[in-house]
C-alpha cells in the first residue's frame, strides 16, 4: 500500500553548501529545487498528502542573513512555482504561525492557498514557523476560548493546523540526524520513521520510492499484536 500521508523533515541543504565550499543559501536554493521534484514524485505515485518541514519555530535563531535568504526562496517559490503546482493539481496549505511573516509574504501564501484550493490531486502541506509544542499550545488555547476543558483526541485533533487530515503513515527525515525536531510530535505518534543519509538537495524520487519500498515491509501492529495465521 502506497502511504496516503507523506511528512519529510527536509534537513541538509546546509552541509550540501558547506560541502562544495557555497554559502549555505545555495543549498537552500537547491533544496527548493528538491522540493519541486519529489512534489511532483508524490503527486504521481498517488501520495494523497504530503506535509514537508521548511522552516520551524527555532529557525528563526539563526543568522539573519540565512533568514533572509531564506524568505526571499519562499517568496519566489510561492509566486514563481505556484503556476507549475497549480496546473499539476495540487492544493497548498500551509502550517505554522503566520504572524510573524512580513506582509507580503502572508499575502503571497494567501493568494497560493486561494488558488489552489479546489484542486483535487495532492495535498501540499508546507509547514512554516511550524512547531509542534506551540501548535498543541495553540490548540489548548483555542479550546478553551470555546470552553472546551475536557477535549477527547478526535476534538484535540481538530485544533490542530492538520485538523481533517489523517496522521502521517510514513516520516522521512534526510542528512541522517535521528531526532524529530519539534515536528508533527502530536501526529506522529505511529508514524513509520525512515531517515536516510543523502542530504535534501542530493534526495531524488527515486529516493522517495526506496523510502516507500522500505515502509511497504514494516509491519505496523499500532500497540496490538499479529496472530500467528493472520495475513500480515
Ligand atoms: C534544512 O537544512 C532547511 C531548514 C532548516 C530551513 P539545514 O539548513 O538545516 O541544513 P543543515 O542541517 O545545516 O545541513
Ligand atoms: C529541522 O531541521 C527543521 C526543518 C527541516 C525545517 P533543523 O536543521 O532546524 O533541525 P536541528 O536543529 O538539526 O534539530
Ligand atoms: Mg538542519
Amino acid at each position: 500500500m502506497i502511504p496516503v500521508h507523506v511528512a519529510i523533515i527536509m534537513d541538509g541543504n546546509g552541509r550540501w553548501a558547506k560541502k562544495r565550499s557555497l554559502p549555505r543559501a545555495y543549498g537552500h536554493k537547491q533544496g527548493v529545487k528538491t522540493v519541486k521534484k519529489i512534489v511532483k514524485a508524490a503527486n504521481s505515485l498517488g501520495i494523497k498528502v504530503l506535509t514537508l518541514y521548511a522552516f520551524s519555530t527555532e529557525n528563526w535563531k539563526r543568522p539573519e542573513n540565512e533568514i533572509k535568504a531564506l524568505m526571499t526562496l519562499l517568496k519566489y517559490f510561492l509566486s514563481k512555482e505556484i503556476d507549475e503546482l497549480a496546473k499539476e493539481n495540487v492544493k497548498i496549505k500551509v502550517l505554522g504561525d503566520l504572524s510573524k511573516f512580513s506582509e507580503d509574504i502572508k499575502i503571497d501564501i494567501e493568494k497560493a492557498c486561494k488558488r489552489t484550493c479546489d484542486n483535487t490531486g495532492l495535498k501540499l502541506n508546507i509547514a512554516l514557523n511550524y512547531g509542534a509544542r506551540q501548535e498543541i499550545l495553540y490548540a489548548f488555547e483555542a479550546m478553551l476560548d470555546q470552553g472546551i476543558k475536557k477535549p477527547t483526541e478526535e476534538v484535540l485533533s481538530s485544533f490542530l493546523y492538520t485538523a481533517g487530515l489523517p496522521d502521517p503513515d510514513l516520516l522521512i527525515r534526510t542528512s541522517g540526524e535521528f531526532r524529530i525536531s519539534n515536528f508533527l510530535l502530536w501526529q506522529i505518534a505511529y508514524s513509520e520513521i525512515y531517515i536516510v543519509d543523502k542530504l535534501w538537495p542530493d534526495f531524488t524520487a527515486q529516493d522517495l520510492e526506496i523510502a516507500i519500498k522500505n515502509f511497504q515491509k514494516r509491519q505496523r501492529r499500532f500497540g496490538s499484536i499479529v496472530l500467528e495465521n493472520s495475513k500480515k
